[in-house]
């Protein structure tokens, strides 16, 4: 028997953009999913394509068993996050010899397939490696840990990923002179994020700025402008829809002693809080 565990992840920036070539700014989380994988020949096993394809993928036999500390469908990786841990203790248990990089990749070949063409390879990456990773020309690399206080908010309104992606790039084609330059402004806020990590008041500036081009681009909710006003009145530097948008969830960069009042805004605005901060870890060995 073995139990690996992965984080979840958040957009700090640049999330939609990123389809584009744009750069984008993703992060690790602690909230982890943990997956426990038997030995057996036909085991029951939980329900889920992302666990069935994981067997598949690697030829073994098992059953798998899931602890999820994060909301599914809600933009936070958690069906990465569970592909990843899947994959890390099948590896364990079989003694497959795969690496972090095979994990990673693979993972994304199996979100791929299982969500039909459409899957988010930071999504992936940054579950298994974890930390602050940087998305450009297409590739990752992971930048130095930075110690920043989010609040996360979810609005609970599920989202569809794959439909709001669509929706910009259809946006995006009909009105090139309109989108193009949103999109340049996003990756502008990016850039600019990666010379202010030490100063959060600006950093949650940029937050907002990204949030408003996000919007612009038509993938806000009225419980993402309900839940981030709710943070920045509440003392947040700044706060952003997290991910896909259109529902899901928002990040609020909190001064550490004011996260806990956060979180008691995003509640009452009847949205659901974690408090949380970066993992350095990715995906383990439990
Ligand atoms: C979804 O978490 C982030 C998007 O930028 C899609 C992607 O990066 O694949 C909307």
């Amino acid at each position: 028997m073995a139990t690996c565990s992965a984080p979840g992840k958040v957009f700090l920036f640049g999330e939609h953009a990123v389809v584009f070539g744009k750069p984008g700014i993703a992060m690790g989380i602690k909230p982890r999913v943990f997956v426990t994988v038997r030995r057996g020949k036909n085991p029951p096993r939980v329900n889920s394509p992302y666990i069935e394809n994981c067997f598949e993928q690697t030829g073994v036999n098992g059953s798998a068993y899931i602890h999820s500390q994060l909301p599914s469908s809600s933009g936070l990786g958690s069906s990465a996050a569970v592909t990843v841990a899947t994959l890390s203790a099948i590896n364990e248990e079989y003694n497959l010899g795969m690496d972090r990089s095979h994990i990673a990749s693979t993972a994304f070949k199996i979100e791929k397939k299982v969500q039909r063409g459409r899957a988010s390879p930071t999504d992936t990456f940054v579950s298994t490696y974890g930390g602050l990773v940087l998305v450009k020309d297409n590739k990752r690399r992971i930048l130095p840990p930075e110690n920043l206080s989010l609040v996360i908010g979810n609005t609970m309104v599920s989202h569809k990923t794959a439909e709001l992606v669509g929706m910009v790039g259809e946006f995006r084609r009909s009105n090139p002179h309109v989108v193009d330059p949103i999109l340049d402004a996003i990756e502008a806020v990016t850039i600019r994020s990666l010379h202010n990590f030490h100063n959060q008041k600006t950093l949650g500036r940029y937050m907002d700025v990204n949030h408003a081009l996000l919007e612009a681009l038509g993938v806000g909710h009225p419980m993402l402008t309900r839940l981030v006003t709710a943070a920045r009145t509440s003392g947040a530097y700044g706060a952003k829809m997290t991910g896909a948008g259109g529902g899901g969830c928002m990040i609020a960069l909190c001064p550490k002693r004011s996260k806990s009042r956060i979180a008691k805004a995003i509640e009452a605005a009847e949205g659901r809080a974690i408090i949380t901060s970066i993992d350095t870890d990715g995906v383990r060995t439990e």
